[in-house]
């Protein structure tokens, strides 16, 4: 109680200092004033009675809330040139990323302003003309000015960067002689792909030859590609302070790919500025790119207008090359695909998931995306971006740093397991029943899960259930061959129609409880070879005596729950009937499981009873 008083009133204290310089007004209206001035196609949350700093896309504050240090609108459709005397007012500016959208005109000059600038990434626009006097800057440390239209020669004034660790002026239409600078920080170079002449200087020869490739650059042996593999400095070793390493597993080379519609798309703006001097030398280096993947040249030209959708109040800001250049893990091979794990740059983490064997043409997969994408409900995972292209279709989801209500129940039995208390076991299961119901009432009530599993299931900021990966099932080809993990979840009705309904759900989830309650896999093995379904397991443990057998061990240490266990295993018996007609409806699943207990709300879980302490989840993360 005491505890409980002191930490809301420093909460409230803390609201209180915050509003106090929440807004940085001048900045606000700097930013104000670029996106009214300033096409775009993607819409963006910057609502003016909204505070800048949490609240904004893309923007980030100082840590006092007095100004704002970054501005990330990576692929939001910016097109035509920056209006002046905007971003340039934001004067502490530390990160600026306008990349991959439609940019004209020249390097804005009032960007001089931004003295404090560090980052700057404008790669993937239609910038033309001159580079801008470097000089400026001090403090500059990466700069990304490739895939534009930038002409005439490399400043001098780049010797004056100090701090500089990355410079890549690739594919643009740069003239003359690579100046000598030295850059002692420098470790990412890249100028290939321009009119460059002349000869490596020595400061710079340090670099491998493909920095300097698809230009008319002189020097003797350098012309030799004696460029290998491990030479080539990896992006990694550019990272400014905490040196991440990129992942390089799957997930780069299925982003590589679409990454490079881009690059094909800037191929045409590479010819149109460049045509006259020498129309194929000027093609040829993204040629040679694409002929690392043949078979997919064809399919890139028809895709080359393809982005990341983004569905409207997402408060991300990245695209297919933030995830490209994003740390990656691979979390799991599920039904439709793999499950990746991406950190990007700015340190968001989301799940992308790769899908396999879709079945239908672009409006089909957009028009069901939609309707996922509009699920807005605590108890079920938000579609936070998708991608469709002919040869890669991505879903991009938050990233739930608990796992899934699978590995919480199966992972780690045995040495250092954290078992799984019976309130947390009933929170999943009012929170995914809670979730499948929406889900049910979506589409006029058609629309159907299709893959309620306890790996697809997870704990929300509340740590409730909460359920992802749905609505597949009707866009990927119903003939592939079902994994065997899946297998257990499957309404006998699913195995002959090869049709998810509604009333498969109810049973798949009735699996789920089961799940929840023995402790087991929905099919396991049983000492031998010998595969066991959960379901017809149940059942004849429960036919020959209504013992505490079924229950899992680990829920034997709670006291006064055996009731609740009964009941719910009564719930869970009535999912799992053959017959789909007979099985509940999810809302009538809700009601039952309400009616065994009104479901503990975590926040005021007295920890009376010492036993369960250990095993309380950990408090709820109030900003996920
Ligand atoms: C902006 O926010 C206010 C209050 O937060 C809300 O009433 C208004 O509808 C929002 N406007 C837009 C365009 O989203
Ligand atoms: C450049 O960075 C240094 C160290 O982070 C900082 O002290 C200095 O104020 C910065 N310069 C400008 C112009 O922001
Ligand atoms: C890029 O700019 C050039 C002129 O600078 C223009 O001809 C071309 O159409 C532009 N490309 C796009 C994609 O806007
Ligand atoms: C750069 O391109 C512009 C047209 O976009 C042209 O007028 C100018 O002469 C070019 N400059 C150089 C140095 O080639
Ligand atoms: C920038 O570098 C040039 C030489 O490249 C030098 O003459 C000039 O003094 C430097 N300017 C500053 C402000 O350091
Ligand atoms: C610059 O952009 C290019 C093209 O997107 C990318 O391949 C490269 O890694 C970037 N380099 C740096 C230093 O950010
Ligand atoms: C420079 O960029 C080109 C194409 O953008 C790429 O093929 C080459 O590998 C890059 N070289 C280095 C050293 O990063
Ligand atoms: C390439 O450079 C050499 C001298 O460095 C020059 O003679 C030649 O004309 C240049 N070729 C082109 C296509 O510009």
């Amino acid at each position: 109680m005491e505890a409980f008083s002191i930490f809301t009133s420093i909460l409230y204290l803390g609201l209180i200092v915050s509003q106090a310089n929440a807004d940085p007004v001048e900045d606000k209206q700097a930013l104000l004033d670029f996106v009214n001035s300033f096409p775009h196609s993607r819409s963006l949350n910057w609502n003016e009675s909204s505070p800048v700093c949490n609240h904004w896309t893309g923007v980030k504050c100082s840590q006092d809330g007095s100004r704002i240090v970054a501005l990330r609108l990576p692929g939001v459709g910016l097109t035509g040139q920056i209006p002046p005397n905007t971003i340039s007012r934001l004067s502490a500016l530390k990160i600026l990323s306008l990349r991959s959208n439609v940019i004209t005109g020249h390097f804005p000059s009032d960007f001089f302003n931004l003295k404090s600038l560090s980052f700057l990434y404008l790669q993937f626009n239609n910038f033309s003309g001159p580079l801008p006097d470097f000089s400026v800057w001090k403090n500059l440390t990466i700069v990304n000015l490739s895939n534009n239209g930038f002409n005439g020669t490399i400043p001098r004034s780049l010797s004056n960067l100090t701090q500089l660790q990355a410079l890549n002026l690739a594919n643009n239409c740069l003239s003359g002689e690579v100046p000598d600078l030295s850059l002692p920080s420098l470790q990412q170079l890249n100028l290939s792909n321009n009119f460059l002449s002349g000869s490596i200087p020595k400061s710079l020869e340090r670099f491998p030859s493909s920095a300097f490739a698809g230009n008319n650059i002189s020097s003797g042996e350098r012309l030799a590609p004696r460029v290998s593999p491990d030479q080539a400095p990896s992006e990694s070793n550019v990272r400014p302070k905490n040196g991440r390493r990129i992942g390089e597993t799957a997930l780069l080379g299925i982003i590589i790919a679409a990454c490079v519609l881009g690059v094909v798309a800037f191929a045409f703006l590479i010819i149109a500025c460049c045509v006259k001097k020498k129309k194929e030398d000027g093609f040829k280096g993204t040629l040679q790119k694409r002929e690392m993947s043949p078979e997919k040249v064809v399919s890139r030209n028809q895709d080359a207008n393809n982005r990341l959708f983004f569905f409207e109040g997402c408060s991300y800001a990245f695209d297919l090359e933030d995830l490209l250049r994003a740390s990656a893990e691979v979390l799991g091979k599920g039904t439709f695909g793999m499950a990746y794990k991406a950190i990007l740059e700015d340190a968001t983490t989301v799940v992308v998931k790769r899908l396999k064997d879709v079945s239908v043409g672009k409006r089909d997969f957009e028009q069901q995306m939609e309707v996922v994408g509009s699920i807005k409900h605590e108890n079920v995972v938000e579609l936070k971006a998708y991608y469709y292209s002919k040869d890669e279709k991505l879903m991009v989801y938050d990233y739930y740093s608990q796992g899934s209500a699978s590995s919480m129940l199966h992972g780690k039995r045995g040495e250092g397991r954290i078992p799984l208390d019976w309130d947390t076991r009933m929170r999943i299961a009012i929170g995914a029943a809670r979730g499948i119901a929406r889900i049910h009432a979506e589409n006029s009530g058609k629309l159907v899960h299709g893959n309620v599993k306890s790996s697809n299931i997870f704990l929300n900021s509340r740590q409730y259930g909460c359920v992802s990966d749905l609505g597949l099932t009707t866009i990927t080809s119903s003939l592939a061959p079902v994994i065997a993990r899946a297998a257990g979840y499957r309404a006998p009705e699913v195995t002959d129609t090869r049709k998810a309904t509604q009333s498969s759900d109810v049973y798949s989830f009735g699996v789920v409880l089961l799940e929840l309650l023995t402790g087991k896999s929905p099919i396991h093995t049983t000492g031998g070879d010998e595969l066991v379904h959960l379901v017809r397991w149940v059942h004849s443990v429960v036919r020959e005596e209504w013992t505490a057998e079924v229950f899992d061990v680990e829920l034997l240490r709670y006291p006064n729950i055996e009731e609740e266990m009964v009941e719910m295993l009564q719930i869970a018996m009535s999912c799992v009937v053959r017959m789909p007609d007979q099985r509940p409806k999810m809302l009538d699943v809700i009601k039952m499981i309400e009616n065994v207990r009104p479901v503990v709300e975590p926040e005021n879980h007295p920890s009376s009873d010492n036993k369960s302490e250990s095993s309380t989840p950990p408090p709820p993360r109030v900003d996920e």
